[in-house]
């Protein structure tokens, strides 16, 4: 290699948004699309309070959810019990006890040392606040309740009326949105992208677009 040839450095993109956004689904096309492994920091958050539960503890109990999250193993995030309302409040709670999030920072950070895409909700603030790419997906509540619903409905067994999902929803953004350490919020060189309107390809179509434009390609 010449002495002027430089290596990019390896493609991280950061992508966040609040619960059913759209930005799992983006974030698994983009990682085929790209080539890259695809973490879904979600699940981080919900295998801790599963592991809190099991132990018979609280979720909200700062030195159990903290010791759960340094012990957490990648095998952890294969478990099946991991999406449900159960998991959904239990990960809201272990989320915002700062010893989580910092047991937990060190394993995202790893996974991404060789590219990869991350979805979640403080990848661009606080994880990777230098990924190459940063999106913030979004989309109205009502939407994202909607979508949820149906979600829960495809999965089968009893599912609660759309109104209380819609609820739900609406707590847990406010506790994302509120809490002290790594709040939900799109960081400053993040790019918006609303999918309200939106189908998965049409999504997906315009987040290849701004990666093309970001990357100068
Ligand atoms: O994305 P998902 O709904 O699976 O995330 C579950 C919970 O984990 C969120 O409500 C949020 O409280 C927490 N979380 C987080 N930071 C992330 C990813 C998820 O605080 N990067």
């Amino acid at each position: 290699m010449s002495e002027h040839e430089t290596v990019d450095p390896p493609l991280t993109v950061a992508i966040d948004g609040p619960a059913a956004s759209g930005k799992g689904t983006l974030a698994k096309r983009l990682s085929t699309v790209l080539g890259l492994p695809h973490l879904d920091t979600g699940l981080l958050y919900r295998a801790v309070g599963r592991q809190v539960l099991d132990a018979g503890q609280d979720p909200a109990d700062s030195a159990a959810a903290t010791a759960a999250a340094e012990a957490l193993a990648p095998a952890d995030l294969q478990r099946t019990d991991l999406r449900g309302p159960v998991a959904d409040a239990a990960s809201a709670k272990v989320a915002s006890i700062p010893g989580v999030r910092a047991a937990l920072l060190a394993f995202q950070r790893r996974f991404a040392e060789d590219g990869a895409v991350l979805d979640g909700r403080d990848i661009g603030t606080v994880v990777l606040p230098k990924a190459r790419v940063k999106l913030f997906v979004t989309a109205s509540l009502a939407v994202r309740a909607a979508r949820r619903h149906r979600e829960l409905e495809a999965r089968g067994g009893a599912v609660p009326p759309l109104d209380v999902v819609l609820a739900e929803m609406a707590a847990r953004d406010e506790a994302d949105r509120n809490r002290a350490t790594a709040p939900l919020r799109p960081a400053e060189d993040a790019i918006l992208l609303d999918t309200s309107a939106l189908t998965s390809d049409e999504a997906l179509a315009r987040a290849e677009a701004i990666i093309r434009w970001k990357l100068g390609v």
